[in-house]
């Protein structure tokens, strides 16, 4: 990807994306928006998977047909938000290979610790594309994707719904290798750590926890 950041404009993305904001979508809604705009997003994350041909028999003839090449990909979910979007980009990438990232924040130095770290084999040669809903102060995102390069894994994209500035400033500045795909761009975070105008706790929100 050329860029470093994308937003994805398209119509549904912004529709639904609108949607999920408002304070008064129920869980189940909230669930069901997060799955479809999660498939509309996976398609613009994965646009550039290697690509080579297979033959193949149509009724009428045989064919070079595009298939997709080398080993799957790697969805690798920052827990527990990134389950949300894991679970609609499954239903589109059924094989792709799945991992996960546990990290909480130590309160007395505010950086990320890693509690859980499961990822699949061969990562150095697979498209690996990290989820996580929020990408906020940008911290625990570069913390896991650290983790992933420590790994092997080279070819990283990073999927989230919602994007602070900061948050992308912190991770060009950590992983400027790494393009960022979003739903939208928002403002600002506020002292908490919340993206604003935002959606509220994306975790809350998608498993009815507040
Ligand atoms: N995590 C969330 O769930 N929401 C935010 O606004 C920021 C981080």
């Amino acid at each position: 990807m050329k860029d470093h950041l994308t937003v994805v404009k398209h119509p549904l993305v912004q529709h639904k994306l609108t949607l999920m904001r408002e304070k008064g979508t129920s869980t189940a809604v909230f669930r069901q928006l997060l799955r479809e705009i999660s498939q509309l997003l996976a398609y613009e994350v994965t646009y550039e998977l290697d690509m080579t041909t297979r033959q193949i028999d149509t009724p009428l003839q045989t064919m070079d047909a595009p298939v997709l090449a080398g080993r799957k990909l790697a969805l690798i979910s920052i827990l527990r938000a990134g389950n949300g979007l894991l679970d609609g980009m499954l239903e589109l990438i059924p094989s792709a290979r799945v991992g996960f990232v546990g990290l909480y924040r130590d309160e007395a130095t505010l950086k990320p610790v890693q509690y859980y770290f499961k990822v699949p084999d061969y990562l150095d040669d697979r498209m690996v594309i990290v989820v996580d809903p929020m990408l906020a102060t940008g911290n625990s995102s570069a913390a896991a994707v650290d983790l992933l390069k420590e790994a092997g894994a080279k070819n990283i994209r990073f999927l989230c719904l919602l994007a602070a500035p900061e948050g992308v400033a912190r991770m060009k500045e950590a992983h400027p290798d790494v393009p960022i795909v979003t739903a939208a761009l928002d403002e600002r975070l506020n002292e908490k750590g919340y993206i604003l105008p935002g959606l509220g706790d994306a975790g809350d929100r998608m498993y009815g926890t507040k």
